[in-house]
């Protein structure tokens, strides 16, 4: 321990790395209840994960990209992220502590990096669950208005959007606008998260039996109204076609395939919110593990399945207009059950929810990781004397969700989320690999296999999805990188913990 600490704080520079007896202190330290088992975690990766994505995502993605082969891009984006998730696996046995890959990226690559990363996933987490809660608004509204109601246009949208709807509508501009829903849906979260991580967890379980048991819906009744003619054929020859934005784009074959599991990527976001639990875990060592696997390939299988029985109920070609919005309720009208548009618009408004839940939970265990080192105030790490959660870091994070949520058209925003998961993947495939090499005897509960072929391959692919994001999303989230250096500089470089050892 004497040489460790020695090595590490000989050195003030951006790449040093936190001792890995400091994690060893801090597990001992944490002041988090452990209450969760390995069923309630593998609740919160689904919780995580089957959200609005599923149900919206898979119209472009067949329409624009893969045709009926999109199950295939389901496939390579489950790929990429089973040796991403099998990486953060390897890490969550061996370092179980709350700031999931800023964290890792401490203990190996360096100081700079972790905060980088721990930036970046503030894009996937906080800003996943404004996007969320923005999309949860659209589903509660339609909800709403399937029952006959309709919430005036000025309290369910931004002001921009509100103002848009106006002018295309003829109304007057309102004068004040404001997506009330998407607000209190955020405060609602707010409060059970604040209540306990045992509540939460509850009404997280609740939630996941709902919105599995409606995907499990979609495939056994969707299995009876499949037209085995709409599967030919399954790869559809490569084409140009008009692309979302009208500009020409090379659609179908192996090449649509590929883009199509991009397009269809943010589906699987948030089985790595499973490694911000570990804090809270009842055995973080074995049950992570499973449960970030396990998670991911339920929800694999489910959408493989999705996606076949959604292509052959209604063909490719005929997925246009509103039936891109949402193309599984669109499939189950043309089948003559127009029912089921109700089941799955509950489902999607239940099943965000929870979404929004484990990500707004995933941020505030983030930043109490970081603010435990040091690179963050103290305040992120204020835990409530009974409750036992981060209050404070709670209700801010909450604040900044929901009027974040309320005022600013976020949805246009959703591939920054995308980024900011897809960058934290990329390194901790990285730092899991160099942690084998630099460290090769340390003990490991559970080891991800073919390490040296899946952690490369998982870096390649997530760059390669990162490449594919819209180019605005790409710049803006770089912006945000610049930003957080800004930060690191003039706060978390200053009040790091190593400045002491
Ligand atoms: N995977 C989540 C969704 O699809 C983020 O909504």
């Amino acid at each position: 321990m004497e040489t460790e600490t020695k090595n590490y704080s000989d050195t003030t520079s951006v790449w040093r790395r936190k001792p890995m007896y400091l994690y060893e202190q801090d597990m001992k330290k944490s002041e988090l209840k452990r209450v969760l088992g390995k069923w309630s975690l593998t609740a919160i990766g689904i919780g995580a994960i089957i959200g609005g994505g599923i149900f919206v995502l898979t119209g472009t993605a067949a329409h624009y990209h893969a045709g009926p082969a999109l199950a295939l891009s389901f496939v390579i984006a489950g790929i990429g992220c089973i040796f991403a998730a099998l990486c953060y696996a390897e890490f969550a046995a061996m370092l179980p502590v709350e700031g999931s890959a800023y964290a890792y990226a401490y203990g190996t690559i360096g100081e700079l990096f972790a905060w980088a990363i721990g930036w970046g996933l503030i894009l996937e987490y906080a800003m996943g669950a404004m996007t969320v809660a923005v999309s949860w608004s659209g589903y509660f509204n339609k909800l709403v208005h399937l029952f006959g109601f309709d919430i005036p246009f000025w309290l369910r949208n931004d002001p921009v959007s509100a103002a848009k709807y106006a002018a295309d509508n003829g109304l007057a501009a309102p004068g004040f606008s404001i997506n009330l829903p998407a607000f209190i849906i955020v405060w609602l979260v707010t409060s059970v998260l604040v209540r306990g991580i045992k509540e939460a967890a509850g009404a997280n379980n609740v939630i996941v039996l709902l919105k599995v048991a409606a995907v499990l819906f979609v495939i056994v009744v969707g299995v009876f109204a499949v037209v085995p003619a709409n599967w030919q054929p399954f790869i559809p020859a490569p084409e140009m076609i008009q692309g979302e934005t009208g500009a020409p784009h090379s659609a179908y074959g192996w090449g649509g395939i590929v883009s199509g599991a991009s397009a269809i990527f943010f589906a699987y976001i948030g089985f790595d919110a499973v490694s911000t639990q570990a804090g809270e875990a009842i055995n973080p060592r074995k049950d992570i593990p499973f449960a970030i696997v396990t998670s991911l390939l339920v929800c694999t299988v489910l959408y493989i399945a999705v996606s076949l029985v959604l292509t052959g109920m209604i063909n490719y070609k005929d997925i246009v207009g509103d039936a891109l919005k949402a193309p599984v309720a669109a499939a189950f009208e043309k089948a003559g059950k127009p029912w089921a548009v109700f089941i799955i618009t509950a489902a999607a408004t239940a099943g965000l929810v929870s979404v929004m839940l484990v990500m707004m939970l995933g941020q505030t265990r983030i930043f109490l990781g970081m603010a435990k080192d040091g690179l963050l105030p103290k305040f992120f790490s204020n835990i409530h004397p009974t409750l036992k959660t981060p209050y404070k870091s709670t209700i801010l994070v909450g604040l900044v969700v929901s009027i974040v949520a309320a005022f600013t058209p976020i949805s246009i925003l959703g591939d920054m989320t995308s980024f900011g998961t897809l960058f934290a993947f990329a390194m901790v495939c990285l730092a899991v690999l160099l942690l084998r090499r630099s460290d090769p005897g340390r003990e490991r509960p559970f080891r991800a296999p073919a390490l040296f072929v899946i952690a490369p391959l998982g870096i390649i692919i997530n760059f390669y999805l990162i490449v594919n994001l819209s180019e605005i999303a790409q710049l803006a989230a770089l912006g945000w990188l610049l930003v957080g250096l800004v930060v690191y500089f003039i706060y978390g470089r200053r009040h790091s913990n190593l400045n002491d050892l």
